[in-house]
């Protein structure tokens, strides 16, 4: 019997403490929640992806009567990106959900599936993503997935 601590690190700020570049993804990702299609849920997330050659990539979440078709904002953007920019690292992801007539106070964090996606665009372009998760009163900044998903399929036989 072996125990393992598995330890994840996350720093938080406010937006006044971000650098303009930071401060940019995040307007970015605030500004495409309002093209979201979210008509089930009224939940609206967006997301801006800056690449390598310093193009930014946005995209929300697209919900679709049948629940499970739709997409959230995370996977939307990367796979845009990496359809549009096949040959282009990600360098960071900044994350924001708007509902109820304002931005959260609080930032949410990416679903299980899109975590799994972050981690193959990292490995597809051998590149940590800067996760950027904003929230009105606090940002939380992630430096590379395995912050959030530790013990990730794959990661226990590289
Ligand atoms: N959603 C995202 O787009 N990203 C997340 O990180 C969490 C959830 C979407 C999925 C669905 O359209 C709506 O938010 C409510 O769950």
């Amino acid at each position: 019997m072996k125990p393992v601590n598995l330890q994840t690190k996350v720093t938080i700020y406010c937006y006044e403490e971000l650098n303009s570049a930071e401060k940019s993804l995040i307007d970015k990702a605030k500004e495409a929640t309002s093209r979201a299609y979210a008509p089930y849920s009224k939940f609206s997330v967006g997301a801006a992806a800056l690449l390598q050659n310093g193009e930014i990539v946005t995209g929300n979440n697209q919900e679709n009567v049948a629940f499970p078709s739709g997409l959230c904002a995370e996977r939307t953007t990367l796979f845009y990106a990496n359809s549009q920019y096949p040959d282009q690292a990600v360098l960071s992801l900044a994350i924001a959900a708007y509902t109820g007539g304002d931005f959260l106070a609080r930032p949410i964090s990416p679903c299980g599936s899109c975590r799994q996606v972050i981690l193959e665009t990292e490995t597809r372009y051998r590149h940590p993503i800067r996760i950027l998760l904003y929230g009105k009163e606090e940002i939380y900044v992630i430096e590379g997935i395995q912050n959030l998903l530790p013990l990730a399929f794959g990661s226990l036989t590289d």
